[in-house]
């Protein structure tokens, strides 16, 4: 079985996951996005799969779309990794599959941001739809908040703030659930806890595990399902109706999350790769 892991910096994640492949004595090799030249005309590689652990989201994105041309099998698919890099496509795949979500509305000109803020109602949050570990999020709570942020966005912001994403604020009493999903199986979850209304760990919020209750499973495989399946992590929203989706990561991070659940989570996304692997044989 040929084996190769895409990656760039080793951190924790990766190093875990280079553990477990050495663990089971399970050769792989290293490729990493820094060195790699795509000749888009060699179309042989010679991998049973490839597990994608980039940092950069474009790389990620660029090497599976042509590995998957190419008619390697990956973890994840560039399906996977094109949808859930762009909270506008995760969102509609969610809306598609009937799965609840919080409100969004799109535009493309701080002139109708503003006129689709004021439509939602104050508080709103407005994201890149590219982006992640909780940055360039703003809570708007007033016209003038929104206008000052758009002004903002359209003098400083790059081409990826001329998009605007704007979701209804969710009240989520200081926390919001991570579920971690590999195949069919909802492995484990946890709560993300902060004083701050923004929940990730990168920005401080505190992990405790969180039991994988029946809707907890249902609504996390549902929404792997909904961006085509593989290796991801869901933002979930606890409401008076229920659970509901924020987001889907595909390139998961998962430190903080194996001694606070007592899963051995780079152990599942081995035996995920693996099973992968042998569909090809
Ligand atoms: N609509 C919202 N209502 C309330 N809190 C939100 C909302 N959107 C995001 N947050 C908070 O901000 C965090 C990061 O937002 P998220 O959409 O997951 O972006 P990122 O890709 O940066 O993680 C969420 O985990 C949550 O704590
Ligand atoms: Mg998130």
């Amino acid at each position: 079985m040929k084996i190769g892991i895409l990656c760039s910096l080793v951190r924790k994640e990766e190093k875990l996951l280079f553990d477990e492949f050495r663990g089971r004595g399970l050769a792989f090799d290293r490729i990493d996005d820094r060195e790699i030249i795509l000749d888009l005309h060699q179309r042989r590689w010679d991998f049973d799969v490839i597990l994608e652990r980039c940092i950069n989201h474009s790389r990620a994105l660029h090497t599976l779309k042509y590995l998957n041309d190419c008619g390697v099998r990956t973890v994840n698919t560039y399906e996977v990794a094109n949808t859930c890099g762009d909270k506008l496509l995760t969102t509609l795949a969610l809306i598609r599959d009937g799965i609840p979500t919080p409100r969004v509305l799109v535009a493309h000109t701080p002139e109708s941001a503003l006129q689709a803020i004021e439509r939602l109602g104050y508080p709103v949050v407005l994201k890149p739809a590219v982006g992640s570990w909780g940055r360039l999020l703003s809570k708007i709570n007033d016209r003038d908040a929104a206008e000052a942020i758009l002004e903002h966005k359209e003098t400083l912001g790059s081409y990826h703030h001329s998009i605007f994403y704007i979701q209804e604020y969710m009240e989520k009493h200081g926390r919001d659930i991570r579920s971690f999903v590999v195949g069919d199986e909802t492995i484990c979850a946890i709560y993300r806890t902060s004083p701050h209304w923004i929940t990730n760990t990168a920005r401080g919020g505190a992990a405790t595990n969180c039991p994988v209750t029946a809707e907890v499973d249902e609504i996390s495989v549902r929404a792997a399902k909904a961006v085509g399946g593989g290796v991801v992590a869901i933002d979930l929203f606890e409401t008076p109706d229920g659970l509901m989706v924020n987001e889907v990561n595909y390139t998961m991070e998962f430190r903080n999350s194996i001694d606070t659940t007592g899963v051995n989570i780079p152990a599942k996304v081995v035996d995920y790769v693996v099973a992968v692997a042998r569909q090809g044989k």
